[in-house]
């Protein structure tokens, strides 16, 4: 209800935190519905757990939006996916969820951010062109598609100074 209440009044500035692994349901549910093979719940709640492992996640007006993951190794790290709720996008929220993150990686000593991405997806590579990714490989036929069809990736990488 106050949730609810919070949504009509416009919910003002969107939180963004530390992943909880009490979301890993609220973020398998959000990924499910954004890409063709979706994580179980215990995937994402080992993701969360594990010490190599970054997210956020964003709620707006305490309603849970918007996640990102990362996965770090010595001083790289790629991101794992980042969605936000299809009813709340286009309002900048993955930029600020991005932009926070990469801060966080950036203090954890992250030097180099990698990370692949359908070719067709439009708003994602948008979204990580304009956060400074640029195209270092592509790799045909990655992505199974419904249908038996496929889709190439692209491998983007962003240095961090
Ligand atoms: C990619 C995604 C996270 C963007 O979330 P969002 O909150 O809508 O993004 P923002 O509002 O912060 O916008 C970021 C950029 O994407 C662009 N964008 C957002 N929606 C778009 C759309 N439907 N078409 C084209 N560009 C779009 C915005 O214009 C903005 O670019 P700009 O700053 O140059 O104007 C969201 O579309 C999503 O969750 N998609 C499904 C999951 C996914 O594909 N994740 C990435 C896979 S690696």
């Amino acid at each position: 209800m106050i949730g609810l209440l919070r949504r009509l009044i416009g919910g003002g500035a969107p939180q963004i935190r530390a992943a909880h692994p009490r979301e890993a349901a609220a973020i398998a549910k959000l990924h499910g519905r954004s890409f063709h093979r979706g994580w179980s719940d215990e995937e994402v709640e080992s993701l969360l757990v594990d010490r190599s492992v970054l997210a956020h996640s964003l709620r707006f007006g305490g309603v849970f939006t918007g996640f990102v993951l990362s996965r770090c190794a010595a001083d790289e790290a790629e991101i794992l996916s980042i969605v936000v709720d299809r009813r709340y996008q286009g309002r900048g929220f993955a930029r600020q969820l991005l932009n926070l993150h990469l801060g966080r990686l950036a203090a954890l000593g992250i030097k180099a951010l990698f990370l692949e991405v359908d070719e067709n997806n439009a708003p994602a590579i948008r979204l990580y062109r304009a956060a400074g990714f640029r195209e270092v490989a592509r790799r045909p036929n990655y992505y199974p598609l419904p249908g038996g069809r496929t889709a190439a990736a692209l491998v983007l990488r962003r240095d961090i100074a």
